[in-house]
């Protein structure tokens, strides 16, 4: 009798970027922000009572979203909080996929989508986006699918390309299940679906404190949506999904928008130099809204690329999938990372 089900035994897994130990790499392969958090994020954390950690946790993380719903003009009730987006995507996918039944997305997004869809069981409906040269496009048509849950990455992950929320809206409305926007990168980019949230009760979206707030190590992250759809996804979530420390830190980082926001303007004024400098070497890449960049390597050999700067300490992201084998995915670091990362390819390209 077999001890595990069939789709999970075949199922591959998750394949996380590399994590090393070692300070010395120059770590540009998993989008973490490049300045450390808030300093109040330090102080709310040495400020934990030992009372607070004999006690259970408030289960709705009550005031980090207190704080969150007066960031985005939200009552907290619109508001549900996870030990990370990526909980909240395996949860969603529960509560409202069941066995058999489709889950979309696009191809090529966020790598994750595919290995949860898998575990499930459910049926994957691919999407492939329409690409050509730089140009990034959603296909025509993403919401006339039978598929009850439509992932969408917005500004899309690999490629950083931002789709319009008049786009978003149009497939909102035209498809009869749950859309999750997942606003993993929100923070680099001048737009959100927030209005479109409020508009339609079918969509979801994904916020994560890994990017924007330096909190990767944190595990933090919730969704925003319609609190009848928040109320029935509450039931398949973990009882205690994040806690007392967790909530104390995400909570002093979203209430310090000053300093967050000034980590966002500085990685956006990377993420220019970043890219004129790489075009300069003959990469080509879409115009990215987020904090990284997806560049198609001179030559193609996007492996080639990725092992030979790893070789010389520093880690950036490559996939052998098909269409974007010949690119390479770079996180926006510090001018000093970035410097770096550029003195190695002028040596090798
Ligand atoms: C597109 C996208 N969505 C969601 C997440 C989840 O982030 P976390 O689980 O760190 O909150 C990530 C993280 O890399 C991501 O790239």
């Amino acid at each position: 009798m077999a001890l595990v089900r069939e789709n999970v035994v075949a199922a591959a897994g998750y394949v996380p970027g590399e994590q090393p130990a070692d300070s010395q790499t120059i770590k540009l392969n998993t989008n973490e922000n490049p300045y450390p958090p808030s300093e109040r994020v330090m102080e709310a954390i040495c400020a934990i009572t030992a009372e607070q950690l004999r006690r259970y946790p408030n289960p709705s993380g009550r005031a980090f979203r207190e704080a969150a719903g007066r960031v985005h003009g939200v009552d907290p009730e619109w508001m549900l909080t996870f030990n990370g987006g990526d909980e909240f995507l395996s949860v969603v996918i529960r509560a409202v996929v069941r066995e058999g039944e489709g889950v979309a997305y696009l191809e090529p997004s966020y790598s994750l989508y595919p290995v949860l869809v898998e575990v499930h069981g459910a049926k994957p409906v691919r999407l492939a986006y329409e690409m050509q040269g730089t140009t990034w496009q959603l296909p025509r048509g993403v919401e006339k699918t039978d598929a009850k849950l439509l992932l969408i990455v917005n500004p899309n992950a690999p490629s950083g390309h931002l789709e319009s929320v008049e786009r978003i809206e149009e497939i909102a409305a035209g498809f009869g299940g749950v859309v999750v926007i997942d606003e993993a990168y929100v923070d680099f980019s001048p737009v959100t679906a927030l209005e479109v949230m409020r508009r339609h009760n079918n969509v979801l979206l994904l916020r994560t404190m890994s990017k924007g707030y330096s909190l990767a190590g944190l595990r933090f992250g919730y969704a925003l949506g319609h609190p009848e759809l928040l109320r029935q996804i509450e039931k398949v979530r973990d009882s205690y999904p994040v806690d007392a420390i967790s909530i104390a830190a995400a909570t002093a980082a979203i209430e310090d928008q000053n300093y967050a926001r000034g980590t966002w303007e500085k990685v956006k004024a990377e993420r220019g130099r970043l890219m004129g400098e790489l075009k300069r070497m003959g990469f080509e890449m879409p115009e990215s809204q987020s904090n990284f960049v997806l560049a198609t390597v001179p030559g193609g050999n996007g492996r080639a690329v990725y092992e030979g700067l790893k070789a010389r300490g520093v880690l950036i992201r490559w996939w052998d999938l098909p269409r974007i084998a010949d690119k390479v995915r770079i996180t926006v670091g510090s001018p000093e990372q970035n410097d770096r990362l550029l003195s190695e390819l002028k040596k090798r390209v």
